[in-house]
């Protein structure tokens, strides 16, 4: 149960409609670098060579990339709030704009339920919802229906009431039920089947999911309102008809190779000449391609940073990638929902088991920490060495164990004395980041005064005599499993994918703490917490890491941002109070299963609301 628990979950959708071609990425990339170092550098000025004068111009005031990304994420927030809608018209508007249909039938019962529960409501907050389903709209419903109530486990709602069948996780489906059958009575017949696994499972080829979302797009209309219909079909009951099984066509075919015929024809990881998987004993050092895409190092575009299509070098960074504990994908697009999916994945996101569980061991319960003048300046971290299956070979790709050596002072003092270079890691240019410790030759002392990171359990394969480990165990000494309420004494709490994504992140994100995100998995909630505003965003390079602890805890005194790390810790608290609680899950279920009846619906084109015309 522990274990599982402190195994982070994956997921992950594709959006064609939004992938933007490499080529103008890299185009946009060149003028916006080359535009900014004309006016930091009137000289002379590469990406690979930094000027001796770096370190002097971040002495003005404001000109830190991180406090220009904070003012953008704080403007990009306060527009998000002048989106929201305050009534079913202004509501069934904002729909029809952004999604191109009439809502639902059933939508003002459900807009009236999200008021009742004090919801912000902004219509964007949806958006995971449009991007998750839009490639079913190119199936046909009758197969849709078949292949969903053909699975176990599930969960069906027949007459307004929700049944489980079979078994998910660690009674993962006992929490889904509870959340579906608190709005049950409100929702059309339904077959909704559960992926099990931390892993997500699906995976269809680029062109097929393209080509289905561009159904989705042909088939976009707004009906006369006098002949739009108002009525889901009902289905056969289960236990008066039992469903044919569908097995799914779930296999393994290797799993990057899996995952980057996810990618668009034109993203480098889709290019024929890249490398095979590489050399996991010698990790890839100087990261070009992020500092590319990121603002001065620090991550600009989460989107793009978690994009393992435009990121080919996360295929040795990470165990989802490396080696997955399960593995059973499909690469046909069939309906299967989860918690948490990677970018290149399809399947439909559903707020995880373990955020409506709320278990106080990982969410500290009613617990979330003093008042932040109390707590340590302090990274602190325990977890165990999940992310997939480590073995001797491959460890060193491994996402957590990267992250608990580059903490490491010891280690990090080796590899200062070894070129930069350790068996897991390469150190960041210091000079790039203006590392202060570093240029005061105190880096590892620095980080040791700085941080409190362990594992909990080395995980190791073959797990012959746990907890030890023959690979690993020079590297990293175990501490014992930690509550998350004895976590919030701490400011600073990094948060990093295990098997999948991490199941105590929204616990975080309501303690009086800050997260510190590395991931590569999209969750229901990503279109309502933003980076910088609520959480600090890391790249799961860590190349980063050093810069993020400095900016905030500054060295020898000087130089910190302890009030801007106070101000996003509570902002995002406040934030998730008001965005992620259990009615929040609820509403966003509740939204999620009206859109999914009507695609799974003979007559989907002809179903809407109207009510409002
Ligand atoms: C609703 O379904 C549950 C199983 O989840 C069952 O125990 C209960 O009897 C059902 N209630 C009604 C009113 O059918
Ligand atoms: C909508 O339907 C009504 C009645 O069938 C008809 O009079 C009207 O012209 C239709 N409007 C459009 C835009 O097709
Ligand atoms: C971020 O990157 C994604 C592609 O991964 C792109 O669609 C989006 O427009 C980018 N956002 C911004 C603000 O540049
Ligand atoms: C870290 O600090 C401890 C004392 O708190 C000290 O014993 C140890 O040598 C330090 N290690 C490094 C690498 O600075
Ligand atoms: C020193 O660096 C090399 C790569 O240059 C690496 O293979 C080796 O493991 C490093 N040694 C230590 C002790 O980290
Ligand atoms: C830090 O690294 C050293 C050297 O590899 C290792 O002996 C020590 O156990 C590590 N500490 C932790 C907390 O993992």
């Amino acid at each position: 149960m522990i274990t599982t628990l402190l195994r982070p979950l994956r997921m992950g959708p594709i959006r064609t409609s939004t992938r933007f071609s490499y080529l103008t990425f890299a185009a946009l990339a060149v003028l916006l670098f080359t535009g900014a170092s004309l006016y930091l550098f009137p000289t002379s000025f590469t990406s690979e060579h930094r000027p001796s004068t770096w370190g002097v111009l971040h002495e003005a005031p404001g000109d830190h990339p991180i406090d220009n990304l904070v003012a953008d994420a704080n403007t990009q927030w306060r527009s998000l709030l002048a989106q929201e809608s305050h009534d079913i018209h202004a509501a069934s508007a904002r729909y029809r704009q952004l999604r191109g249909r009439h809502p639902p039938p059933g939508f003002d019962q459900w807009f009236e339920f999200a008021r009742a529960n004090d919801a912000v409501l902004v219509e964007e907050f949806f958006d995971q919802i449009y991007h998750d389903l839009s490639p079913y709209w190119g199936l046909e419903p009758g197969e849709l229906r078949k292949q969903a109530s053909g699975q176990s486990p599930r969960i069906y709602v027949r007459n307004h009431n929700a049944t489980a069948v079979g078994r998910a996780g660690p009674h993962w489906e006992d929490s889904w039920l509870e959340m579906i059958q608190g709005v049950a009575k409100y929702l059309p017949d339904v077959d909704v089947p559960l992926n099990g696994m931390d892993e997500p499972r699906v995976i269809a080829p680029w062109e097929t999911i393209t080509e289905y979302v561009q159904r989705d797009y042909a088939s976009r209309e707004m009906g006369n309102a006098s002949e739009v219909v108002g009525e889901y079909m009902t289905l056969v009951d289960p236990k008066v008809e039992a469903p044919e099984v569908f097995k799914g066509p779930f296999g393994n075919q290797g799993v990057w190779n899996m995952a980057r015929a996810g990618c668009p024809g034109d993203s480098p990881s889709r290019d024929s000449d890249m490398p095979a998987p590489m050399d996991f004993a010698s990790p890839p050092g100087e990261f070009e391609n992020y500092r590319r895409m990121s603002e001065e190092g620090y991550v600009k575009n989460w989107t793009l940073a978690k994009d393992p299509c435009y990121r080919p070098e996360l295929q040795a960074l990470h165990g989802s990638f490396i080696e997955p504990i399960t593995v059973a994908t499909s690469t046909e697009l069939i309906p299967l929902f989860g918690g948490s999916k990677l970018p290149i994945n399809n399947g439909i996101l559903i707020p995880p088991a373990m955020y409506w569980a709320d278990d106080p061991l990982y969410s500290g319960g009613p617990d979330h920490g003093e008042d932040w003048s109390k707590k340590k300046d302090v990274f602190f971290w325990r977890g165990l060495a999940s992310g997939g299956r480590n073995r001797a070979e491959t460890w060193t790709g491994f996402q957590r164990h990267r992250f608990v050596s580059m903490i490491n002072s010891t280690q990090v003092a080796l590899a200062l004395a070894n070129d930069s270079h350790a068996v897991n890691f390469r150190l960041p240019d210091s000079e790039y980041y203006r590392l202060e410790s570093a240029r005061a030759g105190q880096l590892p002392e620095f980080l040791n005064r700085s941080s409190d990171v362990a594992f909990t359990g080395l995980a190791c394969h073959p797990n012959t005599h746990e907890p030890f480990c023959d690979y690993t165990d020079a590297y990293f000494k175990t501490q014992p499993l930690m509550p998350m309420s004895e976590m919030y004494p701490y400011k600073y709490l990094p948060d990093i994918d295990g098997n999948s994504f991490s199941g105590r992140y929204r616990a975080f994100l309501l303690s009086t703490s800050l997260p510190i995100k590395a991931t590569l998995y999209n969750e229901w909630h990503d279109s309502r917490i933003i980076p910088w505003a609520h959480f600090v965003p890391m790249d799961t390079t860590y190349m980063d890491l050093y810069g993020i602890m400095e900016y905030f805890l500054g060295f020898n005194g000087q130089g910190g941002h302890d009030a801007m790390a106070k101000k996003i810790a509570l902002d995002g608290k406040s934030w998730a109070e008001k965005v992620l609680r259990k009615e929040d899950m609820q509403i966003y279920v509740y939204r999620l299963l009206l859109e999914y009846a009507r695609i799974s619906d003979d007559r989907r084109d002809g179903l809407g609301y109207v009510g409002d015309l």
